[in-house]
């Protein structure tokens, strides 16, 4: 990935920051509220007391929650226009404008936990990202990555028929090749959407090559406990029937 996506990739953000801030609002959106968010919290573990790098951190409803878990945190973002909204929203949260893949305002060996909550793939730089998480974890700490599934891309799949639980996905390039995507807008978002598809396996060499150990993973999935959270059926069925993520807790190896 080149300058210009970086800058492209962070105007895009800047640009959707209020829309932004409606979708996940305060509790995350249905989504992260009925998938992903309690297998972040199963994968973090009990952060209190921990300093906590809320890595792309947007509008910051993740980062609230883990303050409001006792844990001191920290949330960067590279789009000014977010850290805008979460300073605006939470003045006494340390958020800081920085890239996740130079984390300069963050010393080597300072964080306990580094969370990503659906960056990676938006991210233009993969691998610097990785080995920045990587520097600023003390020995010991882990990182916990939930990002959007890369075999099966939300903005490409189509149910076939109520009731049979099945999708089909619409790619029209190949799946091993890397490549910057551009959707058009959904739901109440005014503006297409830019991200980077990267088959699995990228992701995970970039893991190992940075020197974590892959600690667990999971495709996060609604449970029982959670469906009278769904706000509709069709929200729950959806749910039920497809993964929308991936979840990776990553160990630092030293
Ligand atoms: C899908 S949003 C997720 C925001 C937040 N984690 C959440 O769950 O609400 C992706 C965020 O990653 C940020 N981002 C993408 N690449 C970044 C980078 N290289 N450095 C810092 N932030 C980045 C974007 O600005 C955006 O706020």
């Amino acid at each position: 990935m080149d300058r210009d996506d970086t800058e492209e990739t962070r105007a895009f953000w800047n640009r959707v920051a209020r829309d932004w801030d409606v979708q996940v609002g305060d509790d995350g959106d249905s989504n992260r509220i009925l998938n992903s968010d309690p297998v972040l919290w199963q994968l973090a573990g009990d952060v209190s007391g921990l300093t906590v790098l809320d890595a792309g951190c947007g509008t910051g409803y993740l980062s609230r929650k883990l303050a409001k878990h006792g844990a001191h945190v920290i949330g960067v973002d590279f789009a000014e226009e977010m850290i805008a909204v979460a300073r605006a929203k939470t003045p006494h949260i340390d958020f800081r404008v920085d890239s996740c893949a130079r984390l300069t305002s963050i010393e080597s060996r300072t964080i306990d936990v580094v969370i990503a909550n659906y960056v990676l793939m938006d991210t233009p730089e993969l691998e610097a990202t990785i080995n920045a998480f990587y520097r600023v974890l003390r020995a010991d700490g882990v990182a916990v990555v939930v990002f959007s599934h890369p075999c099966f891309p939300q903005g490409r799949a189509t149910r076939l028929s109520d009731g049979q639980g099945v999708m089909t996905y619409h790619w029209d390039f190949p799946y091993f090749e890397r490549r910057k995507c551009v959707d058009p807008p959904w739901a109440h978002f005014t503006s297409d959407f830019i991200w980077f598809h990267r088959p699995l396996s990228d992701y995970w060499k970039a893991f190992t090559t940075a020197g974590f150990q892959v600690l667990d993973f999971e495709e996060p999935r609604v449970t029982a406990e959670c469906f009278h959270l769904a706000d509709n059926p069709r929200k729950l069925d959806n749910s039920c029937i497809r993964p929308y993520s991936v979840a990776f807790k990553l160990g630092k190896i030293t």
